[in-house]
């Protein structure tokens, strides 16, 4: 099955913020939807916390078509939406028709980078729909009263909604390849002897802190991270401890992998989800030994394969990616709005 939009909710894509200072009033009142032969009664509104159950039940069966990989995206929703600093109620948007949820905008807030990340999902008459452009419109008004200079929306390479998401005002601002390992043999990788590779402890949460932030800050669409965050990220269900590894030496951490688990068509299939070496200790090849320990790691769970997204222009993270045996399965697009 084809998402549309990227899963851009995944739990280390963006940060965000309490929301504060939020004009109500900027939320479309109910409407009825143009071009439909019936009477169709549109609202777009705020989340309330009776939205939490039926929202979650929607997101899981607009992303996935079968109940298992649709239980584990509604999982994933409902931990994004109880993340610390997330205030659902004014950070998602419902998109309701005749009473019952047929999408939702929720907008991430990254005060520290003045980005917000709309993260979209409407029901399958409504893709790229005049319907569906309101509900972005509004996000874009929600994201812009938070402050945010730009917004950012992912799109997967199948869906119709490029040119509506271009009449709204976006324009493709980055392309992104979305990468599969699926090799029977795992990398060997010789680790030299003054460094060491170690699995993450929950006493390491400040260290992961701190080498996520040193790897990334700079890196397009990164906004840094807090301690808080980085603790509830290790605990959610998509992650085990086990498959976050350090790279060390006798000075401390120079270079991580963050592995992830996601559903895929009814299997569970490992995600690449940071990886990053220290810039002090970079160009030394060292990439390849915790992109080989991180890929041991969650090969051991037996799954559908690795996969992993990575900015186009990113080249030493696309020859790394190449050598250890990842290749081309699609593309992802990144769009921008300018306020
Ligand atoms: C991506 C990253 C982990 C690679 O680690 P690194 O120490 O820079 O790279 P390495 O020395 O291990 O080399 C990896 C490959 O990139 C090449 N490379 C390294 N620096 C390069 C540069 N500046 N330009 C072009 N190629 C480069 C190396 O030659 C090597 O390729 P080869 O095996 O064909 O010779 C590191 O650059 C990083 O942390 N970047 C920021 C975070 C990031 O972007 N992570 C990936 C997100 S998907």
């Amino acid at each position: 099955m084809t998402v549309g939009y990227s899963a851009t909710i995944g739990p280390l894509c963006q940060d965000s913020t309490i929301l504060a200072n939020y004009n109500q009033s900027l939320v479309s009142n109910k409407s009825t939807a143009q071009n439909n032969p019936e009477y169709t009664q549109l609202e777009i509104r705020y989340f309330n916390d009776n939205d939490r159950e039926p929202l979650l039940e929607f997101a899981g069966t607009v992303q996935a078509d079968n109940p298992k990989d649709s239980q584990s995206r509604s999982q994933q929703l409902g931990e994004v939406l109880r993340q610390p600093g997330f205030t659902p109620e004014t950070s998602c948007l419902i998109l309701e028709e005749n009473d019952s949820i047929a999408g939702y905008c929720i907008v991430f807030s990254e005060k520290l980078i003045q980005r917000a990340v709309l993260a979209v999902d409407v029901q399958t008459d409504l893709e790229a729909s005049e319907t569906e452009s309101k509900l972005i419109r509004s996000g874009l008004e929600l994201a812009k009263n938070e402050g945010a200079g730009v917004a950012h929306i992912c799109l997967g390479s199948q869906t119709p909604r490029a040119s509506m998401l271009e009449d709204v005002g976006f324009h493709k601002i980055r392309t992104y390849l979305h990468m599969l390992w699926n090799d029977e043999t795992p990398p060997l990788m010789k680790i030299p002897p003054e460094y060491s590779v170690n699995i993450f402890t929950p006493q390491d949460t400040q260290k992961l802190t701190d080498i996520q932030n040193a790897a990334f800050t700079g890196s397009w669409g990164f906004c840094p991270n807090t301690t808080e965050e980085i603790e509830y990220r290790t605990n959610m269900s998509n992650t085990r401890h086990e498959c976050i590894v350090f790279l060390e030496d006798e000075t401390g951490v120079v270079g991580y992998c963050w592995g992830c688990l996601g559903p895929n068509e009814g299997r569970t299939r490992g995600i690449i989800s940071m990886i990053g070496i220290n810039p002090r200790y970079r160009g030394k090849g060292l990439s390849q030994i915790i992109l080989a320990a991180g890929i041991n790691k969650l090969n051991e769970l037996a799954l559908d394969g690795i996969s992993l997204h990575v900015d186009s222009s990113n080249t030493p993270a696309i020859k790394l990616y190449k050598s250890i045996g990842f290749h081309e399965l699609d593309k992802l697009y990144w769009y921008e709005y300018t306020f």
